[in-house]
């Protein structure tokens, strides 16, 4: 079932078109990430998505209701984790909840001490290292009652491993919650490993180039990484991305 739509969205700034005319939908529980070249418009799609901006054209509809232009609708995690200095990590993952008054702090602990950050719980984020904050943050989004969670480049600051793991446990988080998920991201191997759904922009005016249904069964284990079939899969998205055929839709 459609949980999320998105049609024929436009936004320009100034005299610039960064989206035209943009389709796209998210079913319930479903897992999608946008691959798109630096400065296609996907961070201007999450703003237009969470109600920070209005679009020129077209509408956003969240359960059949038109959400374009609202804030409060939608989880938001920005790239980088926006955790409030002078609040303790526990205060901060409960932030969500507080602002629609349903404080948890029982889930919330409970999954402070999955993510290994049970000695944290009344640090304050400076006290924490990126890999930290970033599952703080993640728990956060996750915690707060909104039913679509849309991740900005979540894992980009971390080095190679830091984000494998960041990547593992997400998906074992996600696996559990069952949220529904939109992930932006410029790595193929990340989309792949994690995503239900692959949605190609084109190079700005954002247009969606090529969808791609992710093959692999769940759960997933990082040895897949290194199967020849992901190998095949990586380079058949990295082809969709890098092509100039921007007009052609493809579906795999
Ligand atoms: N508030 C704004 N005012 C004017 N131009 C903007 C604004 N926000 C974004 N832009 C422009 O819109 C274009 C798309 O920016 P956006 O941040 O959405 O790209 P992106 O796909 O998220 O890039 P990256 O992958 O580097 O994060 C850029 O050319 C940017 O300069
Ligand atoms: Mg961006």
């Amino acid at each position: 079932m459609t949980l999320l739509n998105i049609s024929n969205l436009s936004k320009s700034f100034g005299n610039e078109t960064i989206l035209a005319h943009l389709n796209l939908s998210v079913a319930e529980g479903e897992f999608v990430s946008i691959l798109g070249p630096s400065g296609s418009g996907k961070s201007t799609l999450f703003h237009l998505v969470g109600g920070i901006l209005a679009p020129d054209e077209g509408e956003i509809n969240l359960n059949g209701d038109v959400i374009s232009g609202k804030r409060g609708y939608i989880s938001y995690m920005p790239q980088t984790p926006s955790l409030l200095p002078w609040r303790n990590i526990l205060h901060n993952v409960t932030l969500g909840q507080e602002l629609q008054r349903k404080a948890d702090k029982e889930t919330a602990k409970d999954m402070l001490m999955k993510a290994g950050l049970q000695q944290y719980m009344n640090a304050y984020p400076n006290e924490l290292s990126g890999g930290m904050k970033q599952r703080a943050a993640f728990i956060r989004a996750l915690l707060s009652p909104q039913s679509v969670l849309c991740l900005d480049e979540p894992f980009s600051a971390l080095d190679e491993l830091t984000r494998q793991e960041m990547q593992e446990w997400l998906l074992g988080t996600w696996e559990e919650y069952k949220k529904t998920i939109l992930f932006v991201t410029h790595n193929i191997e990340e989309a792949l490993f994690l995503s239900d759904r692959i949605i190609i922009l084109s190079s700005k005016p954002a247009q969606v180039k090529a969808e791609v249904t992710v093959p692999f069964s769940r759960p997933r284990e990082k040895k897949l990484l290194l199967e020849d079939e992901f190998f095949k899969w990586k380079r058949k998205v990295y082809n969709l991305l890098t092509s100039t055929a921007d007009e052609y839709i493809t579906r795999t």
